[in-house]
């Protein structure tokens, strides 16, 4: 499959930042569901919601001041990463858990990757954030395949795993480009 830089009417159109959400698509999850099942669900869930997290504010503490195409993306990025971490937030609660309480250990990680890298230059930057990304793809891909999701959580997962190849392409383009 390949997402690229599709500008559709799709539902993984990368080119969106941050899809709509209306009142009558927030809905309690857990209803009728085997314990075995919601078990894996909360693990999955947790598990999305602190990578998230982590990819937020890498990309937060990239941004340097300045004008450049790079700080541009990188702010579009982050954005993007506050978006799968507020999708997560409200499947957590949906489904009538709570977020780890030791989420901060991962903010950690995450201000040490973004601000090392933005000490060390552009390239530093951009490698990073495509190393990351790519672990998070195939995290994503694992969590698909194992875990039996509700079709509407489905649909969040695939979109923002759709969002973190986006960001792998834009991330490999400027490296190439002169832009940077
Ligand atoms: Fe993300
Ligand atoms: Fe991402």
């Amino acid at each position: 499959m390949c997402y690229g830089e599709k500008h559709d009417n799709s539902l993984n159109d990368v080119s969106i930042i941050r899809p709509q959400l209306r009142s009558e698509d927030f809905r309690m999850r857990s209803r009728e569901m085997e314990s075995e099942r919601l078990n894996a669900i909360r693990k999955g869930l947790l598990t999305l919601h602190t990578l998230e997290l982590m990819a937020m504010t890498i990309y937060r503490f990239q941004i340097a001041g300045g004008s450049s195409e790079l700080n541009r993306q990188l702010i579009t990025a982050m954005c993007n990463e506050m978006t799968h971490y507020q999708d997560f937030q409200v499947k957590l609660y949906e489904y009538g858990f709570k977020p780890s309480i030791i989420r901060g250990a991962y903010w950690f990680v995450g201000f040490l990757f973004g601000f090392c890298s933005r000490l060390l230059g552009k390239k530093a930057i951009l490698r990073t954030a495509i190393w990351v990304e790519t672990k998070a793809v195939h995290h994503y891909a694992e969590l698909l395949e194992k875990i039996e999701w509700d079709e509407e959580t489905k649909k969040v997962i695939e979109k923002d795993q759709a969002d973190e190849v986006g960001h792998i392409g834009r991330w490999e383009k400027l490296l190439e480009s002169e832009k940077v």
